[in-house]
């Protein structure tokens, strides 16, 4: 191994820098609870025939009043910790993609390190709403090539059960809770694990999907409780298209990146929000109904756990096998989108 002088002018390793970021193991959770379009049809003024034909779904999960996020997280992060064959001491990061955090701050990354007894990790949080696991793995790519983490456990977790109105129909049939991990690590290999990764946003319209209040903007009052503001609000048909043109836009950059064609791609594992969205990203691509993963009829949207609880699915069904190209592609509040290019390596042998 070659060698270098420290700042004391001492002889130590160089460690070498990776050239690539490869996914070794992965994991999901998702609370007990079931809420069925049956149970919504008392709630609010619906059918399980509309749910079903508007979005595919056909049931959600919710997190008990004493689970939070971080619950969820620790769970889902065990199991990739248990997969990739590591010990949690060997963690140096923690991200967290979530809008659902346990608390305003401290972040829920940091909840979980502690829960974890992660003590030599560094842990924060990633606001990019559905795209935050996409948004992690950019920047658990560029944390591992440029050398400056080495191991790093990426989680995508939502309790959106938290933020959503029960008495409002146009939301309340979307979401559900779960969490879904991934952990990452270096590769000298040049061309495995994360080929490549794209990302955008635009914050004109935020306000399409939002949570008008407990922020700065609008702290917390009778008045916001009153009208309802710490719950979601959405322009669905808006988003809806937008998304759309958005997740194949950004799935072609991703794929041209990876140096791929859309015929590579052995599965596609987009975010799920809505089938009737996920059916019409994947016709655009021409990406046939048999390579395209869909958890979204029993979890709904569960925002940035959709991708790497899809994902999970389809590791431990064998669907994924070693060598397999997978596309992912997510679309979120923001607004935000991102798409990747992931060649699947699994445990280190
Ligand atoms: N049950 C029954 N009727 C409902 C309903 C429900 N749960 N929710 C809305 N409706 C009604 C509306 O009130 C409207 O009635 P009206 O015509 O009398 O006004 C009618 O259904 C049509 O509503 P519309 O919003 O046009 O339906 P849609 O076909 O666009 O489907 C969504 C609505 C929300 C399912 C769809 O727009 C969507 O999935 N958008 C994307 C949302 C999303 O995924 N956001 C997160 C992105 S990460």
């Amino acid at each position: 191994m070659p060698s270098e002088l420290s700042c004391s002018g001492k002889k130590r390793e160089r460690l070498s820098i990776p050239k690539s970021a490869v996914i070794r193991g992965c994991g999901a959770y998702y609370p007990e609870r079931v809420l069925s379009n049956a149970d919504l049809e008392h709630m609010v003024d619906t059918s399980d025939e509309w749910i079903t034909t508007r979005t595919g779904i056909k049931e959600r999960r919710i997190a008990a009043p004493d689970e939070a996020s971080s619950d969820l997280a620790m769970k889902a992060a065990q199991k990739a910790i248990d997969m990739a064959g590591w010990e949690i001491d060997d963690i140096d990061t923690i991200i967290v993609g979530t809008v659902t955090p346990d608390y305003m701050f401290p972040s829920c990354a940091c909840t979980l390190q502690g829960k974890l007894g992660a003590k030599n990790a560094v842990a924060f949080d990633i606001s990019a709403a559905c795209s935050g696991f996409i948004y992690g793995l950019s920047l658990s790519r560029a944390l591992l090539v440029s050398g400056q983490a080495r191991r790093i456990l990426l989680v995508g977790v939502e309790t959106l059960s938290r933020i959503v109105d029960y008495s409002e129909r146009s939301t309340c049939v979307l979401f559900g809770d779960g969490a879904g991990a991934v952990v990452l690590e270096g590769s000298p290999e040049p061309d495995v694990g994360v080929k490549s990764v794209a990302i955008g946003s635009d914050g004109v319209h935020g306000e399409l999907l939002y949570m008008p209040a407990g922020g700065s903007r609008n702290p917390a009052t009778h008045d916001t409780v009153e009208k309802k503001l710490h719950s979601m609000k959405m322009n669905g048909n808006e988003v809806f298209k937008i998304a759309v043109r958005g997740m194949e836009a950004i799935s072609r950059k991703a794929i041209d990146a990876a140096a791929c064609t859309i015929d590579d791609i052995d599965l596609f594992i987009p975010h799920q929000a809505n089938f009737r969205m996920i059916d019409a990203t994947a016709k655009r691509l021409g990406i046939p109904e048999e390579k395209v993963v869909v958890t979204v009829d029993r979890f709904g949207n569960t925002s940035a756990s959709s991708i790497p609880i899809a994902l999970d699915e389809a590791v431990r069904d064998g669907r994924i096998k070693e060598g397999d190209m997978l596309g992912m592609v997510a679309f979120g509040a923001g607004l935000t989108w991102g798409a990747s290019v992931v060649r699947w390596e699994g445990p280190a042998r």
